[in-house]
């Protein structure tokens, strides 16, 4: 994590350089430092580092290029990648980038390695605490993204429903939440008939994770996660190609987790309620079937046109049991369909809600915290492709368009009494290394979420603390003030 170094502990110090900044820092650099920057053709250019010598040889400081006031964009966790391309040792920020906070978060981020089954004793670049900047804030952010991305790289050997069980009840103890899981056969007596049909076939039994956290009077805020611990689409099986990432299928339950473990420690001021639907969509004498008609927890029928579009069905009957409580703020996570991909790839998952203010938070602090999502549509002329010939709806449209949209549009029908629902459909992968974000797993959605929410209840929560609310990362780039006051509680 962060160090909160000694004052006799040295670190290099590390000039954030723009084309606007360069020419002055570089006249304040002493002479060796200037001609060695000249000899390296340094130029202050996004994402360029330069490393500046002292007499002795040693580091003496780390020239770094972000985004001028040219610039379209900016990346606000560009920084990070120094945490995977300096040599080791300690560092300082000599003078602040765009946003601290999200620099020192995203070096911690770039630097996460899943050495579960690989040792990795790589001695990594050390970062110290920026000034002004709220260090168990940043940290407990990056906790929870770890949480997360472990539980998604963890194959699904390891990470199968038993296991991810224990994950969501190791972070329900942790903090004294309360919890209750209903396995196997159990869910039919619950009345949970999706859930136990997608899941019913795996040697692990499928189950409801259900656990609540802070006081029953609080505005109530539930999350629901998808928990596909591998999907082989079941009957309707899927292609090699399109099997071979599915381990990541419960990359929504992961998220959910993530947030929750952010909310949780924090203390946020809210009675969190957390529904983790657990299954393995796995080929059996017993898996459900194309054909087959069951009815859902809502007392809707559905009838199944495709198994392999399991994570609506039992997200149907999470959604539809989180409904009944008419919680104040309902929010899932799901890699729910191809289709969001195909739309916007894998650094911009989609998400949908009826509620404007909600939806203007969403893009506001999306933007803020560098944790991007768009907005798509709950298009209701589409809705009617849901209809099922011998039953209430079909679980998929039957075509090859719109697919997340329509997605969407299924899990509505089962969110009736919520007034602010919102659902992401998110890809839980970073194909690519980037800046804050490596190869693999990825936790998408939380941190945005963990704001907006530490911005509605947080404050509140801090003040009967006699602190002062916590800064809000990049408030002042993107967030217009004046907008977020109406939808602030
Ligand atoms: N888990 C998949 C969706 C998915 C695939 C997410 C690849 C991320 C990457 C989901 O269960 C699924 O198989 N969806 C189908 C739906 C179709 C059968 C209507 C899809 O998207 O192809
Ligand atoms: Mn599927
Ligand atoms: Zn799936």
């Amino acid at each position: 994590m962060l160090v909160r170094p000694e004052p006799s502990q040295e670190a290099a110090p590390i000039w954030f350089v723009t084309k606007e900044t360069w020419p002055k820092i570089r006249a304040s650099l002493p002479g060796l430092a200037q001609a060695f920057a000249s000899a390296c053709g340094f130029e202050p250019t996004p994402g360029r580092a330069q490393i500046l010598p002292g007499p002795e040889g040693e580091i003496d400081g780390v020239l770094f290029g972000i985004e001028g006031a040219e610039a379209r964009a900016r990346d606000l966790l560009l920084p990070g990648q120094m945490a995977t391309s300096l040599p080791p040792g300690l560092y300082r920020f000599a003078n602040p980038p765009h946003d601290a906070a999200l620099a020192a978060l995203s070096w911690i981020l770039s630097g996460y390695r899943f050495h579960r089954y690989k040792s990795n004793n790589v001695d990594a670049p050390r970062l110290c605490v920026p000034d002004g900047v709220d260090a168990a804030r940043v940290e407990r952010i990056a906790r929870g993204v770890i949480l997360g991305r472990d539980l998604i790289n963890t194959p699904a050997n390891d990470m199968d429903p038993e296991a991810l069980e224990a994950a969501v009840l190791t972070l329900a103890a942790q903090h004294q939440a309360e919890a209750e899981v209903t396995r196997g056969a159990a869910l039919l007596d619950a009345n949970l008939p999706l859930i136990h049909a997608v899941g019913r076939a795996a040697e692990k039994e499928p189950r409801l994770v259900d656990f609540r956290f802070g006081a029953e009077t609080a505005p109530k805020v539930t999350l629901v996660g998808k928990g596909v611990c591998f999907d082989s689409g079941g009957l309707d099986i899927k292609p090699d190609a399109a099997m071979s990432l599915m381990k990541k299928d419960m990359g929504g339950a992961a998220t959910a987790l993530a947030l929750a473990a952010m909310i949780m420690e924090a203390g946020l001021a809210i009675r969190l309620r957390v529904l983790i639907p657990i299954v393995e969509n796995a080929i059996s004498g017993n898996a459900f079937r194309p054909g087959d008609i069951y009815e859902s927890h809502k007392g809707l029928t559905v009838e199944i046109g495709n198994t392999d579009a399991e994570g609506r069905l039992i997200l149907a009957d999470a959604l539809a049991l989180a409904d009944e409580e008419a919680p104040e703020l309902l929010i899932d996570f799901a890699t729910l369909t191809g289709a969001a991909r195909v739309a916007l790839g894998p650094d911009l998952p989609p998400f949908y809600t009826m509620d404007e203010a909600l939806a203007a938070d969403i893009a506001n602090f999306g933007a803020a915290t560098e944790d991007p999502v768009w907005r798509l549509p709950l298009w209701d002329p589409y809705d009617k492709l849901l209809e099922g010939k011998l039953a209430d709806l079909n679980n998929i449209s039957g075509g090859p368009f719109a697919g997340s949209i329509t997605a969407a549009l299924f899990l509505r029908r089962f969110v009736e009494r919520t007034k602010s629902w919102a659902h992401f459909d998110i890809y839980a992968w970073t194909p690519k290394a980037k800046p804050g974000r490596p190869e693999g797993a990825e936790v998408q959605a939380a941190r945005l979420l963990y704001a907006l929410l530490e911005a509605r209840y947080g404050a509140q929560m801090l003040a009967k603390r006699g602190k002062k609310p916590p800064l809000r990362a990049g408030a002042a780039r993107k967030i217009d003030p004046a907008k977020l006051e109406t939808s602030v509680k």
